[in-house]
């Protein structure tokens, strides 16, 4: 049988991404060819993501796009990721034209679930683990960005958050040997990658099965060792996400603190600022931990931007509850703030509690906190102008032909002036103007050696 063209589509989070990667790779590899846009596709996948109501409701929609744009020429439909393993046969039920079910666990098993289909299998459903010798290998060309790498470091989570889907979909927490990640950012700089993100819902939750590649590291923790490690391998930047406050040692501050190459930024949701909302959601720290590691991350050498999420409207979250968050936002002046309104989720223990704040209080403490953080950020951001900060050029900027965009290493966007000749550049940037979400700026023509870098206290 001649082989069919794939088309993945992807909702959801950086490990969605990088799973999409690891497939479309597979799927190359058995002789597939992958497609850009799902018109003319014979398989249409879709990556999905549950963690929210509205995110699961997606593909259902676009299930029913692609369908309605392709009667008559129906593709072979698939559904994979964390809707997938969530749900299991009951997307048959609910989307009759899908015939591949394919969990979080199942990527590298593809291709073959794919041939069953193809050989005449009405329906397919593969909701198991991965097998020891599975490879995570990913080819340059199906990297979601030319000169980022998003690199799992471990993956599932063991913490079971009382709102939250993730331990159910992804389940348990398997961390992969470090040996294997520093050959890794070894072989993504010798591609041309200047930049990795090591992801994981916890990546300060590192735990691997053995010592490999971390001898002569020293640390606190394996993931300070690790970052160690990987700091010393050249790879111009590294980023990582998302981290756990309960597991965030200072340790990370130190090796941060050591090498350059390891970025200004800290991703450290706190869900809330309340006590009892904190113990109800089983953080497993109280506000004022968490405002000890924020302590921590100010006292670095570099000024280290930091931001979070947070869950507004937790099942029994009062008006004063709430304004505990205001506060420690006001306090922790974060550079960025995800706001999420709570969303039950079926299976999980917050879910047995009435969802007690109703909608519209549920927005007016969404707007509440986004007035809030759109202040702090603006003052942030404004606090760049005239200063120069260094640009990983990515791409051309959305809004203009003639601007690129890239990110700093504090992952603040910046767009500026220049053509596809600076793609994949590390580049010096002056800032000049401060929007809600960006900065924009001039080329500076210095060598990035002379120009002085921005340190703690200076924004
Ligand atoms: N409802 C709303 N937000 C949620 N998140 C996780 N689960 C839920 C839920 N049930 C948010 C958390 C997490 C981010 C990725 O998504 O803030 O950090
Ligand atoms: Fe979900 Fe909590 Fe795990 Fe994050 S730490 S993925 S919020 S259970």
């Amino acid at each position: 049988m001649s082989k069919a063209s794939i088309y993945i589509e992807t909702f959801g989070c950086q490990m969605n991404i990088s799973d999409t990667e690891r497939a479309a790779s597979r799927l190359r590899e058995a002789g597939y060819r992958l497609c850009e846009t799902p018109g003319e596709a014979d398989v249409v996948l879709f990556n999905t993501c549950s963690v929210r109501a509205r995110a699961e409701q997606k593909v259902y929609n676009r299930i029913g796009e692609v369908r309605h744009a392709r009667v008559g020429r129906e593709p072979l439909l698939g559904v994979l990721g964390c809707v997938a393993q969530l749900e299991g046969e009951a997307v048959f039920e609910h989307a009759p034209s899908v015939r591949l079910v394919a969990g979080t666990r199942a990527t590298d098993r593809l291709p073959a679930l794919i041939e069953r289909l193809r050989s005449g299998e009405q329906r397919v459903l593969d909701l198991g683990e991965r097998l020891g010798d599975e490879s995570w290998e990913v080819s340059p060309f199906e990297r979601h960005s030319r000169y980022v790498a998003f690199l799992p470091i471990i993956e599932g989570c063991n913490k079971f958050c009382t709102y939250c889907i993730v331990p159910y979909s992804r389940g348990r927490e398997r961390s992969r040997d470090a040996a294997e990640l520093t050959d890794e950012v070894r072989r993504l700089a010798g591609q041309g990658f200047r930049e990795v993100h090591l992801i994981g819902q916890n990546v300060n939750s590192y735990r691997p099965r053995t010592e490999a590649g971390l001898e002569g590291f020293k640390g606190a923790t394996p993931f300070s060792r690790l970052l160690r490690a990987l700091g010393s391998t050249g790879m111009p930047r590294i980023k990582f996400t998302t981290s756990f406050p309960r597991d965030f040692h200072p340790d990370i501050v130190a090796a941060l603190d050591e090498h350059e190459n390891l970025c200004d930024w800290v991703h450290l949701p706190v869900q809330s600022g309340n006590d009892r909302v904190l113990r109800a959601m089983r953080r497993g720290y109280s506000a004022a931990d968490y405002l000890r590691r924020v302590d921590t991350i100010r006292e670095a050498r570099r000024r280290l931007s930091l931001t979070s999420d947070i869950i507004v409207g937790f099942p029994g979250e009062t008006a004063a509850e709430f304004e505990d968050t205001l506060r420690l936002v006001e306090r922790c002046q974060y550079d960025g703030l995800y706001i999420f309104k709570y969303s039950e989720r079926r299976g999980t223990p917050a879910a047995g509690l009435p969802d007690s704040v109703p909608e519209e209080e549920k927005t007016a403490r969404f707007q509440a906190l986004e007035g809030l953080q759109r202040g702090i950020q603006s003052r942030l951001y404004r606090g760049y102008i005239g200063r120069r900060l260094e640009v990983l050029v990515e791409g051309e900027s959305a809004k203009s032909e003639t601007d690129v965009k890239g990110h700093t290493t504090c992952h603040k966007v910046v767009n500026f002036k220049g053509d596809a000749g600076l793609h994949g550049q590390l580049v010096w940037v002056r800032i000049e103007e401060a929007k809600a979400n960006s900065l924009y700026g001039v080329r500076c023509r210095e060598s990035s050696a002379s120009a002085p870098t921005v340190s703690r206290g200076e924004v």
